[in-house]
């Protein structure tokens, strides 16, 4: 039993040296990134982890961070240009009575940007706790009016009845969201009533791109506007046609019809 358990601690050590390897040799090769990308947007496509991706980006975003790290709450209060730029598509389709979602909502700040803008009907899943506590206290006036669920969205979207939301968005979510949850796409096309918004980066190498447009689409959603918003970002159309490697950090909005 004893020699079984060190066994099996070495191979994952192993393991894990050997995942470090292959992502810097592909971190520094564009070529090879080009190719990692594309058999990740794949395996995605089919439910399956990437092999540099982690296997537990759920459970780091769940404690959300030691000090200092990128991944806590106070790294997302800021409103930025993101804000800007994702909703001034949907906003001409929404009224201050509409019914909005977003998934992965951490402390708030989009869904207080919206609030701001006179939206009272929102309701968000975090799968952080610290965050939504958070909330309560950087962004009282929105955590007040809104219904802010902490929980994991593949497993808290089930929960909501179909066509509740007119709208139903992301930022920066979907690619920490593992593709054995790929039923997500169908349950966020089913939960809206009109239109879905993304801003994901399609090529972040270390959690799990996907081919978003494809499984939306798969999902019985069209796509109707797409733009590339980070500076320096270029694009890396799926399918991939051009030799190089770009990083998508695309705003994509999805209607369930032609009426939106
Ligand atoms: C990169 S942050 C973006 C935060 C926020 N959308 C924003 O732009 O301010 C990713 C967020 O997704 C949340 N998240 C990751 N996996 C999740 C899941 N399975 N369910 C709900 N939230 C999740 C994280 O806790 C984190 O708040």
């Amino acid at each position: 039993m004893l020699i079984l358990k060190t066994l099996k601690r070495i191979v994952s050590a192993l393991a894990l040296k050997l995942q470090y390897r292959a992502s810097q040799l592909v971190l520094n090769n564009r070529y090879l990134k080009y190719q990692y990308l594309r058999l990740a947007a794949i395996l995605g496509g089919l439910g399956l982890q990437p092999p540099l991706a982690s296997s537990d980006l759920a459970k780091r975003w769940q404690r959300q961070g030691t000090e200092g790290s990128a991944d806590r709450p106070e790294t997302y209060i800021k409103e930025d240009s993101s804000l800007v730029e994702l909703f001034k598509e949907v906003l001409p389709y929404l009224n201050k009575e509409s019914k909005i979602l977003e998934l992965g909502c951490n402390v708030g700040r989009s869904l207080n940007y919206l609030h701001k803008l006179g939206f009272k009907n929102l309701t968000g899943i975090e799968i952080g706790p610290k965050a939504v506590e958070m909330s309560q206290t950087v962004f009282p006036e929105m955590a007040g009016d809104s219904r802010l669920i902490v929980g994991s969205a593949p497993l808290e979207i089930r929960k909501i009845p179909t066509a509740e939301y007119d709208l139903v968005f992301c930022h920066s979510v979907l690619v920490n969201i593992h593709p054995k949850y790929n039923y997500i796409f169908r349950e966020i096309a089913r939960v809206s009533k009109k239109m879905v918004l993304i801003l994901e980066n399609e090529g972040s190498l270390f959690a799990y791109p996907r081919d978003f447009k494809k499984l939306f689409e798969r999902a019985g959603l069209k796509l109707v506007m797409s733009k590339l918003f980070s500076e320096g970002c270029r694009e890396f159309p799926f399918p991939y046609e051009e030799k190089d490697v770009y990083i998508n950090n695309t705003i994509q909005l999805f209607a369930k019809d032609k009426s939106h």
